[in-house]
C-alpha cells in the first residue's frame, strides 16, 4: 500500500449543525474501526482495471489484500477522511491524472478484517469519461458494512446534449473534450457522498436522505455557489 501512487484530492463541505470532536484515532484504510456521528472516517478509492479488482478474474477482493498486489499493478490510491454524516463532495484532480491511463475504474474501499468496498465502477476509458458519481457509505452500529455506488439512471443528464447516457446508469462525456485531450472541459471527478445506518451508540446517520431530497433542487447547481471549478462548467449543459 505504501507504495501507491497517490492523487491530489481535495473535499468540499457543506457544514450543518455543530461541529464536534473526532473519536475516531484511525487514519488507515485498511484498519477496522467504529465511528459515531461527527467522527471523521477515513477510506481510499483505488483505480485500476476492472480485472485488477479480482482474484482469478472471479471473486472480487479488497484493494487492502494482498492478494490482489495492486501496488505493483497500474493503479493510483485517493484517499479521503470525510466526517460522518456530513455532506461532502470529494474532487480528484484529472488535470494530470488521466483514470482511463489506470485500467479506467475505480473500487471504494475500507477496513481490513471487517473489509468493504464497492463494486468497480465505470470511470473512464479513450471515448468516455464520467465525472460525477454518488457514494453511499452503510454503517451499522459503526462498523461500515457496504459501499456501493448510487446512481439515478441518467436523470440529471437527459436530455443535454454534452452528455452520453451509458449501460442507462451513467452520464459520461466525450474524454476528446476534456481539458489537455484536446477539449475545454475540466473532467476533474466529483463523488458526493451519502451516509446510512447506525452509528456506535445507534444514532441514525441522515445524510442520506438529505441528498435525495436535494438531488431535486439540482445539487450541482448548489455547489456551483461554493466551488465553481469542479461545477460551473456543467451549468452551461444542465
Ligand atoms: C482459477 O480459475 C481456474 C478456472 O476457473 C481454476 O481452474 C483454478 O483452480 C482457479 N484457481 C484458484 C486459485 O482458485
Ligand atoms: C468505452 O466504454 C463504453 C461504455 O462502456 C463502450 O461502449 C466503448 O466501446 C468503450 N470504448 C473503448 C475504446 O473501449
Ligand atoms: C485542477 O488543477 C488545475 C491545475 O492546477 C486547475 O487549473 C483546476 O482548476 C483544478 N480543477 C479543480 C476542479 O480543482
Amino acid at each position: 500500500m505504501a507504495a501507491w501512487a497517490m492523487l491530489m484530492v481535495a473535499m468540499l463541505v457543506m457544514a450543518v449543525g455543530l461541529d464536534a470532536a473526532n473519536t475516531n484515532g484511525v487514519y488507515q484504510p485498511c484498519a477496522d474501526t467504529k465511528i459515531q456521528r461527527s467522527d471523521g472516517f477515513t477510506f481510499g478509492i483505488a483505480f485500476s482495471s476492472k480485472d485488477n479488482f479480482y482474484n482469478n478474474q472471479s471473486h472480487q477482493l479488497s484493494p487492502c489484500d494482498r492478494r490482489l498486489s495492486l501496488a505493483s499493478l497500474n493503479s493510483q490510491l485517493a484517499l479521503f477522511r470525510p466526517k460522518v454524516d456530513e455532506i461532502s463532495l470529494l474532487s480528484i484532480n484529472t488535470s494530470s491524472f488521466f483514470p482511463d491511463s489506470y485500467g479506467g475504474y475505480m473500487v471504494a474501499f475500507a477496513g481490513r478484517k471487517y473489509a468493504a468496498r464497492s463494486l468497480p465502477a465505470f470511470v473512464a476509458n479513450s471515448t468516455y469519461i464520467v465525472t460525477s458519481f454518488t457514494l453511499a457509505l452503510e454503517f451499522q452500529k459503526g462498523r461500515l458494512q457496504n459501499l456501493y455506488w448510487k446512481r439515478d439512471g441518467c436523470a440529471s443528464c437527459s436530455g443535454n446534449t454534452g452528455f452520453v447516457c451509458l449501460n442507462k446508469q451513467d452520464c459520461a462525456i466525450k474524454t476528446s473534450s476534456c481539458k489537455n485531450r484536446g477539449g475545454t472541459v475540466d473532467c476533474s471527478l466529483g463523488i458526493q457522498l451519502a451516509f446510512s445506518g447506525t452509528d456506535k451508540h445507534l444514532m441514525a446517520l441522515n445524510s442520506w436522505y438529505e441528498v435525495e431530497n436535494l438531488r431535486q433542487y439540482s445539487l450541482y447547481g448548489l455547489y456551483s455557489n461554493l466551488k465553481s471549478s469542479l461545477t460551473s462548467q456543467y451549468n452551461a449543459f444542465f
